[in-house]
């Protein structure tokens, strides 16, 4: 029987027998541990209550195969569009924009509550052929106002942008990339980076790389120079993406703790972009996960692709799903190390009778105790001339919660206008926000956000938390 019709299953038990049918959605998500600590069984319910998100990059074309999409929404709370954001998708033509393909991807996260990460702004490959044929300060400004038009375009809907893409040489010498970017000038990614903020203030502005996951390494070192030079000058760079793409050539390193540390003390927040592994080695996605929850900045994980089959190097079979969508053993370790070592146990096989019996069973089924420590919520607010955007941080009492609610009264005049990572009763006045399928349950004393955009003036809202 697959897990999904045990599921399926176990939710038409609690309903025949006219017990708590909320609360078997909820045990569809997480399951009962020993004691009364709860084990989630996806990865992006897990990771949210760990404070983080696990997305995976998708590709608009298979958002038709319900293969893919029933993994796809399952299992991850935030997504990358594989190819839909760069250059040549979104502006074939100079000044001709397209975004058909990445509105697509958008829409479906937003109808799934899933953030996105926009990939990428500014690159030297995978340029359209008009772009390819520019130097100079002819292509500094197609490529500011590549950056300008795209960021302001998904503004308000990507949470974090790789500005720039591998920028820098492999090997030991620590160089920029050569490219037709780079010789417009040294200051280009900078330039990019400013190019990015105005467009959209909210977004996390990310560097992103790959082969930096070793901390000796000469690329990890050159990239660890510029972050902090630009931290030093105020130039806006907010985060560092780890692509970490790991084969036998470029293993899983010892120190790679010690890389995510050491960019987060520079005051980024470090997201591991593209991860996949040659042969899906179960220890070394282990020893990934542990490394990011380690590091209190390392807020979130992107896998690049869902099934093996969707990879760009199918071959090496370096995914969490086989080919026909099943869980291979990475799997098993990544959700296990999200859970804090804890297995999740199968939810019960028990085939539920035909018939209704005449007494109902007198003990109800064992469900997770609701929270009894309460939750707190914190609202910062990023405002402009006739908006903003809200970021609320939930954070779980002393017994953690199932669920949660947020009620805030927006100022007179405000209107909300797009929301992330939770569902809204209302667009303006009284507020109830609540938590959405994968971050209703956080762990004690740990938090999960969820924001929103809106028109007017934001300031002066007090939430108020209540846990279930
Ligand atoms: O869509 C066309 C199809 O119409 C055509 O028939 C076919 C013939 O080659 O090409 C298809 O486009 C391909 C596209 O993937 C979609 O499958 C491109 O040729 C191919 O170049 C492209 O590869 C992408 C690659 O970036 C390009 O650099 C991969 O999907 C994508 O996974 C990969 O992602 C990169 C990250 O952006 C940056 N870091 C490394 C990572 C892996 O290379």
């Amino acid at each position: 029987m697959t897990q999904q019709l045990r599921r399926r299953k176990a939710r038409i038990a609690a309903t025949w027998s006219g017990i708590l049918a909320g609360v078997a959605a909820a045990a569809a998500m997480t399951t009962v541990m020993a004691g009364s600590a709860v084990a989630a069984t996806t990865l992006g319910a897990s990771a949210a209550e760990r404070g983080r998100y696990f997305g995976t990059a998708v590709a608009a074309n298979k958002l038709s195969d319900s293969a893919y999409t029933t993994i796809l929404n399952r299992e991850f709370n935030s997504v990358t569009p594989e190819n839909e954001m760069k250059i040549d998708a979104t502006e074939p033509n100079q000044n001709q924009f397209n975004y058909a393909n990445a509105d697509r991807i958008v829409q479906h996260a937003r109808s799934q509550g899933m953030q996105v990460r926009g990939h990428t702004l500014a690159w030297h490959s995978q340029q359209p052929g008009w772009m390819q044929n520019m130097s100079g300060t002819a292509l500094r400004n197609a490529m500011l106002n590549h950056v300008t038009q795209v960021a302001t375009h998904f503004r308000g809907q990507v949470v974090a942008w790789d500005v720039v893409n591998e920028a820098f040489a492999d090997g030991s010498t620590g160089a920029r990339r050569d490219s037709n970017l780079q010789r417009t000038g040294d200051d280009w990614i900078e330039a990019a980076f400013r190019a990015a903020r105005a467009a959209d203030p909210n977004a996390k502005l990310c560097y992103n790389d790959y082969n930096t996951d070793d901390w000796t390494h000469a690329k990890t070192q050159a990239v660890y120079r510029m972050v902090q030079d630009f931290k030093q000058r105020g130039v806006p760079i907010d985060c560092v993406g780890l692509q970490s793409h790991m084969n036998n050539q470029s293993p899983y390193p010892s120190n790679y703790r010690t890389t995510l540390s050491s960019f987060a003390a520079l005051g980024v927040d470090v997201q591991i972009t593209e991860l996949d592994i040659e042969g899906a080695n179960a220890t070394w996605y282990r020893n990934v996960v542990n490394d990011c929850l380690a590091v209190a900045r390392c807020n979130g994980i992107t896998v690049w692709g869902i099934r093996d089959s969707d990879s760009w190097r199918a071959s090496q079979t370096p995914l969490l799903f086989d080919n026909n969508g099943n869980k291979k053993p990475a799997y098993d370790a990544v959700l296990q190390a999200l859970n804090n070592g804890v297995t999740p146990t199968t939810p019960p096989t028990t085939t539920p009778p035909t018939t209704p019996p005449t007494t109902p069973p007198t003990t109800p089924p064992t469900t997770p105790p609701p929270g009894t420590g309460g939750c707190t919520a914190t609202v910062s607010l990023n405002s402009w001339t006739g908006g903003f955007v809200a970021t609320v941080r939930v954070t779980a009492g002393a017994s953690g919660t199932n669920g949660w609610r947020v009620t805030m009264t927006l100022p007179s005049g405000a209107t909300i206008t797009n929301a992330w990572n939770t569902t809204r009763s209302a667009n303006s006045g009284t507020v109830n926000f609540t938590n959405v399928s994968y971050n209703g349950r956080i762990a004690a004393g740990q938090s999960t956000e969820f924001g929103f955009q809106g028109t007017g003036v934001g300031t002066g809202m007090t939430p108020t938390c209540t846990a279930s």
